[in-house]
């Protein structure tokens, strides 16, 4: 099919995927061409990702020449975007040991690095509102041993490596624009020694051999946020689960370990059906769990295939299944409807902590969080900690640093994300909440929203204005009093 697009003054013509631009100067859009910022200007991490241009997709190649879980793995990567300013230059974030060969639009480009920017210089300019690809070659990348100092990354582990990426690391893999707000396409092609498997995010596409090496290659069509990669290689086998509710279930843990972990991951299959009767229909092709056997301290929900390490698999189905339903829930909070900026985090841990509740109470689960058998008693548990909580981490749209990654994922993001909740649906009733959660995972599905879009949304779906409302919930140094629970105090 061939289809003409007008974006902006420039006029694209694309056949069947082949894009033919038809090119004037710089400055036909207008204005001089200036550096892209080296950064979003997130409020918790301001160099993360940069300005001037938004990406597509990404089309990336990983090699990994050897058994060896601690080598060195080379990958190349191109990158689709559109100019969102006249462009002198740009960055990408990149933090990996070495950078082959940078190309823009086919010619070769200078560039240097700074710290994590990798800056490019193009030959020439390019325009505002055009389409561009750069592509970075024989970049070089070695993973790290985790541990609770740092428990995220390019992570090595005795079965091979993956990817915990959140909130700044997925650049330390290949170079990216490192930030939730630029959700792009991809397709992840992994080169690895027969007798290793290499999975990532979606649908594989392909696998052949090839003189002793395996290429696969996955696709995720739906757009993701870079901190929400997976490329797990090494040691591990795929387990196909047929589907649970519609969505095809496969899980990825270490050979070695399979018989012992792989029942304990079965409860996903009542987890994906409830979560779809909560919210609605789960937002991408497929799902799974990937079990590694390394210390994270945490379970990440990277996108269709969520990470937990061993010492989740050692505790009773009664901690792990409605912590599995959180990595679960987050499919749809967190990784369809992503963060705006990373202080907006709290609609992450705040729904998905909701849900793991919520689904501890209905099988029966609930009496593991100290005791409580009814989510009012919990709610009120954490209410009463409303006010410390504030004062330590900050209010829960807005912690107050990121020195560690603790910093922001803290316990007033988690248990203080899930009260304003709690307040919301005091305030506004439950059919209207339901309402909302629909509202929210239906509109900015395959998006990136802030706080501001989740307020705007709860006022026009429940028919009120919320504004005063949640944002003093969300952003107040005080615990403001609980609709319906005058006597609740903190
Ligand atoms: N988002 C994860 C969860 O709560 C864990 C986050 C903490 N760790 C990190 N590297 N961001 O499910
Ligand atoms: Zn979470």
């Amino acid at each position: 099919s061939t289809r003409l697009v007008a974006l902006g003054s420039a006029t694209i013509l694309s056949v069947t995927g082949v894009v033919v631009i038809a090119a004037g100067p710089a400055s036909a859009s207008g204005g001089r061409a200036t550096p892209g910022a080296a950064g979003l200007g997130d409020r918790l991490y301001p160099l993360l990702g940069n300005g001037g241009y938004d990406v597509q997709n990404y089309d990336l190649s990983l090699t990994y020449p050897q058994k060896d879980p601690a080598q060195q793995v080379s990958g190349d990567v191109t990158i689709t975007a559109v100019a969102t300013q006249n462009l002198s230059r740009f960055d990408l974030d990149f933090g990996g040991d070495a950078v082959g060969a940078v190309t823009v639009n086919g010619k070769p480009a200078r560039f240097t690095r700074s710290g994590d920017e990798l800056i490019i210089t193009p030959k020439r300019a390019l325009p505002s509102h055009r389409k561009f690809t750069v592509r970075v070659s024989g970049f070089k990348a070695t993973p790290i041993e985790a541990d609770a100092d740092s428990p995220a990354g390019f992570v090595r582990t005795p079965d091979g490596t993956i990817v915990a990426g959140q909130p700044d690391e997925t650049h330390n893999l290949y170079p990216s624009n490192d930030h939730p707000r630029d959700k792009a396409t991809y397709t992840i092609r992994i080169t690895n020694p027969v007798g290793w498997t290499g999975t990532a995010n979606g649908v594989q596409v392909s696998s052949r051999e090839k003189s002793g090496q395996v290429v696969s290659v996955y696709r995720e069509n739906h757009p993701m946020a870079s901190e929400l990669i997976q490329v797990a290689v090494g040691d591990f086998i795929t387990y196909d689960r047929g589907k649970a509710g519609g969505v095809p279930v496969r899980d990825v843990v270490p050979r070695r370990l399979a018989g012992e972990l792989l029942p304990k991951a079965a409860d996903e299959m009542n987890e994906i059906p409830w979560m779809q009767g909560k919210v609605g229909k789960y937002p991408f092709e497929n799902y799974g769990t990937l079990v590694i056997d390394a210390v994270l301290g945490f379970a990440l929900e990277t996108q269709t295939l969520s990470l937990f390490d061993t010492w989740w698999f050692s505790l009773p189905s009664y901690v792990l299944d409605p912590v599995a339903a959180h990595e679960l829930a987050h499919q749809w909070f967190g990784d369809s409807v992503a963060p705006w900026e990373w202080s907006d985090v709290w609609q992450n841990e705040g729904h998905a902590t909701w849900y793991e509740y919520e689904y501890a109470l209905e099988t029966g689960n609930l009496e593991n969080y100290s005791g409580y058998t009814n989510l009012t008693d919990l709610y009120k548990s954490i209410y009463a900690r409303g006010d410390q909580l504030r004062a330590k981490y900050g209010p829960s749209a807005q912690p107050i640093k990121a020195d560690s990654i603790w910093d922001v994922f803290n316990p007033n993001v988690y248990d203080g994300g899930a009260i304003v909740l709690f307040a919301l649906q005091q305030k506004v009733g439950d059919a209207k909440f339901r309402q909302i959660e629909r509202a929210w995972v239906s509109k900015y599905k395959d998006k990136s929203a802030s706080t501001g879009d989740f307020i705007r949304l709860a006022s026009t779906v429940s028919g009120q204005n919320l504004t005063s409302f949640l944002t003093d919930w969300l952003y107040s140094a005080k615990t403001p009093p609980m609709p319906g629970h005058p006597d609740w105090t903190v």
